[in-house]
């Protein structure tokens, strides 16, 4: 099966100089993430997986290496067009929501699609996440799971080449959790849009078209899942 390439990463190190002390966070990695696929970057705490996604955001830069979205070497981008790549070409769903407290839900999304190039319809990507009931509610009003899912409504809304998800579900209950992947899933297969969503949750690994396990700063193995579960029939 042949597949276009989305991000084709090489060499990628990142260092960290902690005092005295150098972090290699990345050493020398080399993946690439296919176009329209849900990949899940697997590894344990510490293996590197935020600062990958941090770097395929464009928001850091690394030592060394290489990363190319549609052949286009984010590393050679000047501030304005990191700025602008940023802006157009990626959806980040973070951890702990970080929604904006004093807007709504549909003024959190109205945000993100102010700053994108093509952004879909603020309502349509509440739609997609079943919340536009709910749009006129501030994130206080509302549950983690939800505010999860305003998130991704956020990220999806503004019709990015990628979304990154980094932990989405690690602020959340079992069950909670589950749902908001549902939901991730849901807007993935709507959209066609790529997906990489990190996480140290191995189970979770079973919801993915690939995953890419780390370990120490680099690809230990990569595994392509025929079938892939539905959230609702994980266990963990
Ligand atoms: N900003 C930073 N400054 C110093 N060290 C960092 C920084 N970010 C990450 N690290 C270190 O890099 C390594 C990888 O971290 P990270 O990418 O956050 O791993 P993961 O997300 O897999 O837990 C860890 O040893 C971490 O302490
Ligand atoms: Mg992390």
């Amino acid at each position: 099966m042949s597949h276009r390439i989305l991000y084709n990463v090489r060499k990628l190190t990142k260092s960290y100089l902690m005092g005295e002390v150098t972090v290699h966070a990345l050493r020398g990695l080399d993946m690439e993430i296919h176009e329209g696929e849900l990949l899940v970057l697997l590894g344990p705490s510490g293996s590197g997986k935020s600062t990958l996604l941090n770097l395929l955001g464009g928001m850091d830069s690394p030592t060394s290496g290489t990363i190319e979205l549609r052949q286009v070497e984010i590393g050679g981008l000047s501030e304005r067009g990191l700025t602008a790549y940023r802006r157009k070409s990626v959806g980040f769903v973070f951890q702990f929501f970080n929604l904006i407290p004093t807007l709504t839900a549909r003024e959190n999304v109205q945000v993100a699609a102010q700053i994108a190039d093509q952004p879909l319809p603020v309502d349509d990507a509440l739609h997609m996440v079943g919340l536009l009931e709910r749009a006129d509610h501030f994130p206080s009003q509302m549950s983690g799971g939800e505010q999860q899912r305003v998130a991704i409504a956020r990220a999806i809304c503004k019709n990015p080449a990628v979304v990154l998800a980094d932990e989405p579900t690690g602020a959340l209950d079992y069950e909670t959790g589950k749902l908001v992947l549902d939901v991730l899933i849901d807007v993935h297969r709507q959209s066609g849009k790529t997906v990489v969503m990190v996480t140290h949750n191995v189970a979770i690994g079973g919801i993915a078209d690939r995953v890419v396990r780390l370990r120490s700063g680099q690809v230990q193995d990569v595994t392509e899942n025929q079938s892939p579960i539905e959230p609702k029939d994980l266990t963990w």
